[in-house]
């Protein structure tokens, strides 16, 4: 197992007390497998990838543990992260593509990184890096190239190039095609898809708010909902057999195959995800949930309900023990 997320919290400090964006977060990820990791805008998804690789100055860790590979990632401590950094965990963060420096070549991003990872043998890995810029079908100028001459497709690409070239154990792909036309996105996930067939990354956690995509690349989907997962499950049984009420509600307002998709809230069902700086007790889509009841006022634990299918929801947890 190259990945496990057990009891995860992560906290941002505020003025008015810390807000729990990532909630007692737990998962795991098999060697190959790619993750997607989806739900609305504001559930803590970007905190959730942030945490696992840079939990920067506004953010502390306040339970759980992460594990990569059988050591634990110290994700806490700033300077033992460091060299973990690209060579374990890699992160395309949201909006990468609008921050390569636009005064600076690819080429010399490219060896300025390099440096920084106190890479040794900077040759051997830009020889591979032109293997891989034309094994996605870059031309090798790329490299030539200033960010702000390179189109948005590409310049995704030229980040997760980078973000990979050290061959990490987990990628973390955040909105990495968000923002892009249809064919631009296919070629993006494909891209994902062939360097996990590759090995140049071993899993992958692919983030987005928009489920369609994922439904092409993913092996898993994770759903979180207000900071917390709400299911966890095979892609096929996510699209096809959703149990929890907000998956279902996500997948029921998917788009047909081939439509754009740019929405960031539910159309099937109306409300919003709760604050995150003062939620409410108990399963947090009590007040969107048509099948509230009760007991919805307790916490629901997040259960295998079975095998490799995590849910937290009572009524799907009594569902199954009726059976
Ligand atoms: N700097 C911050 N200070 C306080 N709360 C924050 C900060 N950044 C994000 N949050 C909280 O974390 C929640 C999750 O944000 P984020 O992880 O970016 O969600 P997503 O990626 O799913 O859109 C937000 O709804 C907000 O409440
Ligand atoms: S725990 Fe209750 S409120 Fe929450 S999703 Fe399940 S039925 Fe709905
Ligand atoms: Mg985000």
């Amino acid at each position: 197992m190259s990945v496990s997320v057990d009891n995860l919290s992560v906290a941002y400090r505020s003025r008015r007390g810390d807000v729990t964006a990532v909630e007692n977060v737990s998962f795991t990820l098999a060697d190959g497998e790619i993750m997607g990791l989806a739900g609305e805008s504001g559930c803590g998804k970007s905190t959730l990838g942030n945490a696992l690789i840079y939990l920067d100055p506004r953010m502390k860790q306040t339970g759980g543990k992460v594990m990569v590979d059988g050591k634990e990632l110290p994700i806490s401590d700033t300077k033992a992260m460091r060299p973990r950094r690209m060579t374990e965990v890699s992160l395309v963060p949201q909006y990468a593509m609008s921050a390569l420096t636009p005064t600076r070549k690819i080429s010399r991003l490219t060896t300025d990184l390099l440096k920084s990872h106190k890479v040794r043998d900077r040759h051997e890995v830009l020889t591979e890096m032109n293997r891989r810029i034309a094994l996605i079908g870059l031309k090798e100028d790329v490299l030539s190239k200033y960010s702000f001459e390179l189109s948005g497709g590409m310049r995704q690409r030229v980040t997760i190039l980078l973000s990979t070239l050290l061959n990490p154990s987990l990628l973390i792909a955040d909105e990495v095609t968000s923002a892009l036309d249809v064919s631009t996105q296919r070629a993006v996930g494909e891209m994902l898809l062939e360097f996990r067939d590759r090995g140049f990354v071993k899993s992958v956690i692919a983030i987005t708010h928009d489920l369609s995509i994922l439904a092409q690349i993913a092996d898993s989907i994770a759903v979180m909902y207000a900071g917390r997962l709400a299911e966890k499950a095979s892609t096929d049984t996510i699209v096809n057999e959703p149990l929890h009420p907000y998956t279902q509600a996500l997948i029921a307002s998917l788009p047909e195959v081939g439509v754009r998709h740019d929405q960031t809230t539910l159309t099937g069902i109306p409300g919003r995800p709760p604050s995150l700086a003062n939620p409410p007790a108990g399963c947090r889509f009590r007040d969107r949930c048509p099948f509230a009841f009760d007991k919805c006022t307790d916490t629901p634990p997040f259960e295998e309900v079975k095998p490799g299918h995590r849910v937290a929801c009572w009524k799907v947890s009594g569902e199954v023990q009726a059976k």
